[in-house]
């Protein structure tokens, strides 16, 4: 019986505590509503480190982010392209650039996908010119790859792969360019399946 109170006693000393507590933070944290209230390890805040957002007296323009000196290029960039974006470039490109990559079934398929993701909204999954957002009226449609002329002369299934590869770089007219979203060697696998495209009837 005397067992039993002290037990009792304990859990009701437990439950007062945590309701202190729990009232204690409640209350704490209502009032002012700019305050932030009671700080854990308020140092845990203020960083060491500048935020990028920061002032900075270091720096001339007194910023912290500081832009990339000129001429400076990411470790592992390849993407430099000696071909202009001018229609010599294009045609320069188109008579003496082939694709780099072996013709691989692992690129074919690496390429169908980035194309299915990157192009076929415009120029539709078999490259008719039919893509999802031409079917709703909002974009004129870009000839088919097998059946269309090229707005640069010639027909679009003779594109060679220098020719490609370039239109994707700069885009051309209406199609924007993708050397932003997409690596050399991603061009040249979607170049691979334009190919596929181009023979479809
Ligand atoms: C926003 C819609 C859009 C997207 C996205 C797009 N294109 Fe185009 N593309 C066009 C249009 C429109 C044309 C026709 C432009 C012209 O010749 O006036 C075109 C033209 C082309 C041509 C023909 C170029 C020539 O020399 O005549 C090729 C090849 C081509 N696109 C490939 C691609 C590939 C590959 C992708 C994906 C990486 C892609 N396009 C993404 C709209 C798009």
């Amino acid at each position: 019986m005397i067992e039993n109170m002290l037990v009792m006693n304990k859990l009701r000393i437990l439950g007062t505590a945590f309701i202190v507590v729990a009232s204690a933070a409640i209350i704490s944290s209502c009032g002012d509503k700019r305050s932030t209230g009671w700080e854990y390890a308020r140092n845990m805040y203020d960083p060491i480190a500048y935020n990028p957002d920061q002032p900075n007296k270091n720096f001339k323009n007194g910023q912290t982010a500081q832009v990339p000196p000129a001429g400076t290029i990411p470790v592992g960039f390849d993407g430099f392209f000696e071909y202009p974006n001018t229609i010599e470039g294009y045609e320069a490109a188109g008579v003496s650039l082939t694709n780099p990559l072996p013709a691989a079934p692992a690129n074919l398929a690496q390429g169908k996908v980035l194309y299915q993701n990157m192009c076929s909204h415009c120029h539709g999954a078999e490259g008719k010119g039919d893509g999802s957002i031409i079917k709703q009226d909002k974009f004129p449609p870009p000839p088919s790859y097998s059946t269309g002329m090229s707005s640069r002369g010639g027909a679009v299934k003779d594109l060679t792969d220098g020719k490609i590869f370039h239109t994707i770089t700069y885009g051309v007219n209406l199609m924007g360019p993708h050397r932003s979203q997409l690596e050399p060697s991603e061009r040249w696998k979607i170049v691979m399946y334009v190919h596929e495209l181009q023979k479809l009837q």
